[in-house]
């Protein structure tokens, strides 16, 4: 199989960083080397020593002076929202009756999942993005058309249909039976195709009834190894509604408690008005919390704390999403610009290291899939992305006066979008490059 060497400023992260001086946090090479062999990076550090690893024939290709990263990774986003992102004027409940549950039910028709499944993966490589936590629509062939794209381009994607059987319009419902049928058909279809994961995923406790939400928790029994994934504390009215569906609950979480539908591998969107023993209850377990910035604000639905929920001694595992199309932007660089913003209103600042370690290690660590991506790691995937800190004109003028690698990716994350994606790599194949427009 050809080689492949990348060369370019090489930035991978061995843990959280504390603060912009914590160097130790991270690796960077500032004339670095990735070989790639079978989709695969097999040496990695200096340009010189990994040169000299490779083979006759080896391919080169020279990003300097960009940046290479490992590939973004978004732990919560709905791919059939595509069609909902930039709806005005509603909060949660209102939002999803009146958008995006229409919008859904497009995905009946095969055709139409293709299509969107097609354009949105288009849309994750455009952006830097190259894995996904995604929510498929209640229909079995968007779940089936999601994966065949994904599979196509040799990405790793985590998804899952959606179950929901009530409190949804006709056409968007399936039941505790057809739902917990169609999960197990498309886990044996694709859970581990490829590199391609099941993520078995109750919508949230409004659109489940008791009997379903039994049977998430037996499918969960049956496939302990799978994720599973759902919303959790977004907005006070849906908090109030989960609590009168399931008046015998201590509280939002016990619900999902009571199914057995906590763990290391639970991924629950939102997670913004925990009390302390919900928050206890889910850092027990090892489940994690994923903040969604865009679409909190966008929702109104409030502001995450990511410092306390990383600071109380029973710490939470935490990720980071688009939530599109609640979430307004696709780009993990605007969400994080965002999120910034949002931990700035909770009185704290998120150091700039900590932010692109969050998208890369550490969003792959909060989806245990770390041995796989998230890092440039020899024996690790070569899903890459490749920044350009001057990609605008504005961007060039500010980098004048930039002098650190800290000050460079906080002006990635404050100006940076999709324009400053200059490449990214999908198993160690050019992605971006290759989109028609
Ligand atoms: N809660 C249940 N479904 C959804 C959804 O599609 N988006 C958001 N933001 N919250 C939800
Ligand atoms: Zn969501």
């Amino acid at each position: 199989m050809t080689q492949t060497l990348l060369r370019g400023r090489t930035l991978s992260f061995l843990r959280w960083p504390d603060n912009t001086n914590d160097h130790a946090a991270y690796r960077y090479e500032q004339d670095g080397g990735l070989l790639v062999d079978g989709g695969t990076i097999v040496a990695a550090g200096p340009y010189a020593d990994v040169a000299a690893k490779a083979g006759d024939g080896v391919k080169q290709i020279d990003h300097r002076p960009h940046l290479l990263l490992p590939g973004f990774i978004d732990a919560h986003v709905h791919f059939p929202q595509m069609g909902v992102i930039a709806s005005y004027g509603a909060e949660l409940l209102d939002w999803l009756n009146t958008y995006t549950f229409p919008e859904e039910t497009k995905f009946r028709d095969a055709q139409h999942g293709r299509r969107i499944a097609r354009l949105f993966l288009d849309e994750m490589v455009r952006q830097g993005t190259t894995t996904v936590a995604a929510y498929c629509s209640v229909h079995k062939q968007s779940a089936e058309a999601f994966f065949a794209e994904s599979h196509a381009r040799d990405m790793l994607n985590i998804a899952g249909k959606v179950m929901m059987d009530r409190n949804a319009p006709e056409g968007l419902r399936d039941t505790p039976q057809s739902g917990y049928d169609d999960s197990r058909a498309l886990i044996a279809e694709w859970h581990g195709r490829g590199r391609q994961l099941y993520a078995i995923t109750p919508r949230f406790a409004i659109t489940s009834t008791p009997e379903q939400m039994e049977m998430a928790g037996a499918l969960m029994r049956e496939f302990p190894d799978l994720h599973m994934q759902t919303h959790l504390s977004e907005n006070h009215a849906e908090i109030a509604f989960t609590q009168e569906l399931y008046p015998w609950s201590r509280d939002y979480t016990d619900v999902y408690e009571h199914y057995g539908l906590l763990g290391p591998r639970a991924l629950f969107g939102h997670c913004i008005h925990l009390s302390e023993r919900e928050a206890d209850a889910l850092s027990d377990s090892g489940s994690v919390a994923v903040f969604c910035p865009t679409s909190n604000l966008f929702l109104g639905s409030g502001l995450f704390d990511y410092q306390r929920y990383r600071r109380r001694a029973k710490r939470l595992r935490i990720a980071t999403a688009t939530d599109v199309g609640g979430g307004t932007n696709y780009s993990m660089l605007r969400t994080m610009d965002e999120g910034y913003k949002v931990i700035a209103l909770n009185g704290e600042k998120l150091n700039p290291f900590a932010s692109f370690w969050q998208i890369t290690r550490g969003n792959a660590e909060a989806l245990s899939i770390a041995d796989r991506v998230g890092t440039l790691d020899t024996g690790t995937a070569a899903d890459i992305t490749v920044l350009d800190a001057r990609a605008t004109p504005a961007m060039r003028l500010r980098m004048e006066t930039v002098g650190t690698l800290a000050e460079e990716l906080f002006l990635l994350q404050t100006l940076g979008d999709d324009r400053s994606i200059a490449e990214v790599y999908v198993a160690g194949k050019p992605a971006k490059s290759m989109l028609s427009t």
